[in-house]
């Protein structure tokens, strides 16, 4: 297939929606870091279109606004470099007219046959018309170089809807040329999950139901849904979080080892394990919504939206039956914190004689995705000059200490460098995306018809979420652990 498309020697990077927020805040800083460390080809250009009247100066003047605020700090050399290579044109998504008029203009920049990457910065219900209308311009053709999309979340609402917009690219671009953009894929220490567990011999061994007690995962945020109301009021913190970033994480911890990392030998084994999971049972839910949520803009006065979920779920394959993965995830909590928490078994106790009632803390194997990036291990140690007495003891990787030199990327850095080199591994596939909706939309079904069965708390801003959260895990004997906070990983 990939032998028929034309590789062209300059490459144009087509943001649609290029006026809003994820351009300047996150596209274009990560364009330009990419440019700052020599990674952007020489011959890319980058065309913004949206329906605002701006002139490409204008465009380039608030662009730059946005490097300097969400971006590192701007070299004026090399800004005068990358915006040169910036314009813009004024086109209305909603009129399919404007796309074959786009597409003139991008001929006359381009002057010659160039490789596209389409960027669908829009709001989620022009990603399909998008589609259609490039295709019914010609802009999917790979005749002259080849042709992408990158299609941001939400992919879809529910099942129903992610097939259906599945379907309706499928009609305009094929699988290929497809890429559905998550960014906690694109994150260093999400990245790691897989080194760690498949460029090390230690942690393989010992990474399935025999040792493992359960999994913890953790993307906590310390804002509140800010201005955002109008689309987190419809969407709540199971279709923002979890259906994607949470599982894609989870996927990445319980998958078996690919065969390479090509696209989609990843993507299969990601499938693969993301299938297996058992159907998710509404009493192993709980759903939360903080105090003052109601108030904020552009939210329903009786909202009955979640801002806080907690969940167990059961993989059901060899490796994983039997153990439990806790994920949540919620707004207004006390800190930022993303983490993956493995606690192992803990050890019979037989010979070190413990008191009764007093066991071992369980080691435990914290992957700290943000905001302090590490690995800790916590492991039992005998407190010097007593006869028998333990305590834990951490042994720390941080990226700081262990890479004083490098700063880690924004996601956006690598995931925009591999679109452009055609690499779909930190991709969404359609399957991946339909998989993991077909678990989520019995827990959002269930809460509609049946809402009783689990019911909507409150709790208050900067709180850890509702008691309910812990009651799940205390049903198996199992705490909540915490780690990455901002004295760094305490994993208490
Ligand atoms: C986005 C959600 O996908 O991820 C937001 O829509 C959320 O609601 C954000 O705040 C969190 O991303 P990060 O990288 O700040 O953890």
């Amino acid at each position: 297939m990939s032998s028929e498309i034309v590789q062209a020697d300059a490459t144009t990077i087509v943001i649609f929606g290029a006026t809003g927020d994820l351009t300047c805040r996150k596209l274009i800083p990560a364009l330009y870091s990419n440019r700052l460390k020599g990674r952007l080809w020489d011959r890319t250009r980058i065309v913004g279109m949206a329906r605002r009247d701006w002139s490409s100066e204008y465009f380039r003047e608030h662009l730059r606004k946005g490097v300097e605020e969400f971006g590192g700090p701007l070299d004026e050399k090399v800004w005068a470099e990358f915006a040169s290579r910036l314009t813009y044109i004024r086109g209305d998504l909603e009129v399919p007219g404007d796309f074959a008029r786009a597409d003139e203009q991008l001929r006359a920049l381009e002057g010659k046959p160039a490789n596209r990457l389409y960027y669908l910065a829009t709001a989620p219900e022009h990603y399909g018309p998008a589609c259609d209308a490039l295709a019914a311009a010609d802009m999917n053709v790979e005749t002259e170089g080849w042709r992408r999309i990158v299609i941001e979340k939400p992919f879809g609402h529910d099942l129903a809807s992610a097939e259906a917009l599945n379907q309706r690219v499928h009609a305009s671009f094929r699988e290929h040329q497809i890429y559905r953009i998550d960014h906690y894929l694109g994150k260093e220490t999400a990245q790691n999950i897989m080194f760690l567990r498949f460029a090390n011999t230690l942690f393989e061994p010992v990474w399935n139901r025999r040792y493992i007690s359960n999994v913890q995962i953790t993307v906590a945020e310390e804002v509140d849904v800010g201005g955002r109301g109008g689309y987190y009021d419809q969407a709540g913190v199971v279709r923002d979080m979890f259906q994607n970033h949470l599982l894609q994480l989870l996927s990445l911890v319980a998958m078996e080892p690919p065969a390479s990392l090509e696209a989609n030998a990843v993507r299969n084994e990601k499938a693969k394990v993301l299938g297996n999971i058992r159907p998710i049972r509404l009493e192993d839910v709980v759903r939360g919504q903080y105090e003052g949520y109601r108030g904020a803009e552009r939210v329903a006065a009786d909202s009955q939206t979640a801002t806080y979920a907690a969940l167990k779920l059961f993989v059901d394959n060899w490796r994983w039956k039997g153990v439990p993965f806790y994920l949540r995830s919620g707004k207004s909590m006390p800190e930022r914190m993303s983490s993956i928490i493995v606690e192992f078994q803990a050890p019979p106790d037989v010979m070190f004689g413990l008191g009764q009632n007093q066991s071992f803390t369980p080691n435990m194997l914290s992957i700290c995705i943000q905001p302090e990036e590490g690995i800790h291990l916590r492991f039992e140690t005998k407190v010097p000059d007593t006869i028998a007495e333990s305590r834990s003891a951490r042994m720390d990787f941080n990226y700081h200490e262990a890479f004083p030199n490098v700063a880690l990327p924004d996601a956006y850095e690598r995931l925009l460098l591999d679109a452009l080199k055609g690499d779909a591994s930190l991709f969404a596939r359609s399957d991946g995306i339909e998989i993991a909706w077909a678990l989520i939309d019995p827990v959002l079904t269930g809460w509609e018809q049946t809402p009783d069965a689990s019911p909507l708390h409150t709790y208050k801003p900067g709180t850890w979420g509702p008691a309910a959260s812990d009651e799940l895990l205390a049903r198996a004997g199992h705490v909540w652990r915490y780690g990455c906070g901002e004295e760094g990983c305490c994993l208490t």
